[in-house]
């Protein structure tokens, strides 16, 4: 079970001192094999929620549950993909994924890990550079392998904090589609939850976008342009048209009306 219930969760750093709640009285509930987009203004909490979702920090109050159980800390169901690339510089691409795969399973053998690591790395268009070192690769390839990696590690739950952030337009469509086809293509079903500020981007990956203003949920929106979807047409469709007004507007309310440009 890879379904993720956020029970009325409350969180602040610094939990002994006086520091305000960054999220406060979370609910939501994504379900096995959704793909949920959380976006918002920039200090809103989503990385923050991510690393409650992680098991990296632990709520203040409430719960995060991971089907019936609540989230104690880090585990090799969940596998987190960065904006800024998280490979180790000093490995080639395939060692980096070996190394993912021989963390989320200490059982493998040598050898099935390096036909395991190729395998993704295939999938994800990089196999002529798997023996290349990060510093050798774009950043669109960095985070190529950082996804085969992720994916080779083969978690229910994949969790993305603005991973293509810092991609140029075109890679990052090219990621985006790599992304959806991938997720559709395995035969487990995984629950992504996707971190973004950027509008389009929710609406073409995701099944739900949950928009977060400070501390909070704002509004919970479902998509669903369906699977295989087409990008110029979900661009060119209505519905693409009436949901984006929504969240651009919902970005317009929250700027500060005294703030003077
Ligand atoms: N390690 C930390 N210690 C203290 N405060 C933090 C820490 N990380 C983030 N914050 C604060 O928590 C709030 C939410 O941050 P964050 O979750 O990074 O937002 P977002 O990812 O939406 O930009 C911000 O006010 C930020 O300054
Ligand atoms: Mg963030």
């Amino acid at each position: 079970m890879s379904g993720i219930k956020l029970d009325n969760l409350s969180f602040r750093y610094n939990q002994n001192g006086s520091a305000d709640y960054v999220l406060e009285n979370i609910n939501a509930e994504i379900k096995e094999g959704e793909f949920v987009c959380f976006i918002g203004p920039s200090g809103c909490g989503k990385s923050t929620l991510i690393t409650l979702i992680e098991g990296l920090n632990l709520p203040t109050e409430g719960k995060v549950l991971i089907g019936d159980n609540a989230v104690t800390g880090p585990g090799s169901d969940r596998c987190v993909v960065f904006q800024h690339y998280s490979l180790f510089k000093w490995m080639t691409a395939r060692k980096n994924v070996i190394f993912g795969i021989k963390q989320a399973n200490k059982k493998i053998s040598a050898k099935e890990a390096d036909a395991l690591a190729l395998d993704y790395l295939t999938k994800v268009g990089l196999a002529e550079n798997a023996d290349k070192y990060p510093h050798q690769l774009s950043g669109g390839m960095q985070q190529r392998v950082a996804i085969a990696r992720a994916l080779a590690m083969n978690p229910d739950i994949l969790l993305m904090d603005e991973p293509f952030g810092a991609i140029d337009t075109k890679n990052r469509m090219q990621l985006q589609d790599l992304l959806l086809q991938l997720c559709e293509s395995e035969e487990k079903k995984r629950t992504v939850v996707f971190i973004t500020h950027d509008v389009e981007e929710a609406l073409y990956l995701a099944d739900r976008v949950i928009y977060m203003e400070p501390k909070r949920i704002k509004e919970d929106i479902t998509i669903d342009f369906g699977p295989k979807r087409v990008r110029s047409e979900v661009f060119a469709s209505d519905k693409y048209h009436h949901l984006r007004n929504r969240l651009v507007t919902l970005f317009y309310e929250n700027i500060d009306a005294e703030v003077v440009l």
